[in-house]
C-alpha cells in the first residue's frame, strides 16, 4: 500500500493504478475508520480493481465552534486497517497542501446544501462539495464510494455530480450499526457509557417512523409524533432536527411514500449525532 501526502504524487499514482483500462474506486474519509467506513472499503474492492483511500479531515467543512481541533485522529491505525483491507492507494494531504492560503474558488450546491445539517451548520456542505470534488480531480476515480448515513451529504453530492458533469458513479452503501441499533460514527467515541445510552433514542425514534409508516400510516404529521413521542423519554437529548424529506431535494414531505427519507440530528451531551432511515 502506497501512502502519498502530495496532490502531484497521489494524481501520478492513481494515473499509473487506472493503466492498461483498469477501474479505480475512491473511498474520501476523515480517518478514525470504523467498520462504516471499512463497508465502503469492501464495495469499493468488490466493484473496482483498483481502491484508492482519502483520509483527510477537511478544515473547510467544520464551523468555527465546531469539533476540527479535537476530530480524533487514529492515521497509524487507520493505515493498518486500510491495508489489510486490500487498498492500494492512500491519500493523507495537509490541509496547506489541499488549500492554498488565498483559495477563493468554492463549490456551492444551493438550496440542498442549505437544508438538514446544512440549515444547523452553515457553510458545512459547500466545505464537504469543494474538498469531494478535489479528491475527485486528482483521483478521477470511475466509482466513489459513500454512506448512506449521511443522507444530506450524499444529496448535495449527487446534485454536484449531476450539475458539473463529473464522470463517475456515486456508489451509497447501507448504514453500518452496533448490534443495539446505534448507527456507527466516528464521534461515537466523544459518547460517555450514559451518554452511548442515551445515544440509542435517535435509532429508536426512526425505528418508530418505520414501524407506524409500515404499519399503514402515511400521513408525515402523526409519523413525526410518533418519533417525538420516543424523542420524549430522554428530553436531555436535544433535538436539532426531525423530519420525512424527499431523499434528492431535502425538502419537508406531507405524506410519506416509498423511498422517503426519515432524518434525524441531536445534540447527545456536547457530541452531535445523526442517523436516518428510508421509508
Ligand atoms: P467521514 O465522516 O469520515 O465518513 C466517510 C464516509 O463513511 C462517508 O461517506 C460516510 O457516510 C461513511 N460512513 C460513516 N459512518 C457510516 C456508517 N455507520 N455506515 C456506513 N457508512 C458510514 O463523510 C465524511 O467523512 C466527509 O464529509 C467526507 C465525505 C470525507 C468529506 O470530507
Amino acid at each position: 500500500m502506497q501512502v502519498l501526502s502530495t496532490i502531484r504524487d497521489m494524481r501520478a499514482a492513481c494515473k499509473a493504478a487506472r493503466q492498461g483500462g483498469r477501474s479505480l474506486g475512491l473511498v474520501p474519509t476523515m480517518g478514525a475508520l470504523h467498520p462504516g467506513h471499512i463497508s465502503l472499503v469492501r464495495a469499493a474492492r468488490a466493484q473496482c480493481d483498483v481502491v484508492a483511500a482519502s483520509i483527510f479531515v477537511n478544515p473547510t467543512q467544520f464551523g468555527p465552534n465546531e469539533d476540527f481541533a479535537k476530530y480524533p485522529r487514529t492515521f497509524e491505525q487507520d493505515c493498518a486497517l486500510l491495508e489489510a483491507e486490500g487498498v492500494a492507494l492512500v491519500f493523507a494531504p495537509t490541509p496547506d497542501e489541499m488549500y492554498p492560503a488565498d483559495a477563493t474558488a468554492f463549490i456551492e450546491v444551493a438550496e440542498i446544501g442549505d437544508r438538514l445539517d446544512g440549515a444547523s451548520r452553515p457553510g458545512h456542505f459547500r466545505g464537504v462539495a469543494t474538498v469531494v470534488a478535489k479528491l475527485f480531480h486528482i483521483v478521477a476515480p470511475d466509482k466513489a464510494f459513500f454512506g448512506q448515513k449521511d443522507a444530506a451529504q450524499v444529496a448535495v453530492l449527487r446534485r454536484m455530480v449531476r450539475d458539473l458533469n463529473f464522470d463517475l458513479e456515486l456508489v451509497v452503501c447501507p448504514i453500518v450499526r452496533e448490534p443495539d441499533g446505534l448507527a456507527l460514527s466516528s464521534r461515537n467515541r466523544y459518547l460517555s457509557a450514559q451518554e452511548r445510552d442515551l445515544a440509542l433514542v435517535l435509532s429508536r425514534a426512526l425505528h418508530a417512523i418505520y414501524a407506524t409508516y409500515h404499519a399503514g400510516q402515511t400521513s408525515v404529521a402523526p409519523l413525526l409524533d410518533a418519533a417525538h413521542s420516543v424523542m420524549a423519554i430522554h428530553p436531555e437529548v436535544r433535538i436539532d432536527y426531525l423530519a420525512i424529506v424527499d431523499p434528492h431535494t431535502l425538502l419537508p414531505l406531507d405524506k410519506a411514500a416509498p423511498g422517503a427519507l426519515a432524518a434525524v440530528a441531536a445534540h447527545v451531551g456536547a457530541t452531535r449525532l445523526i442517523d436516518n432511515t428510508l421509508l
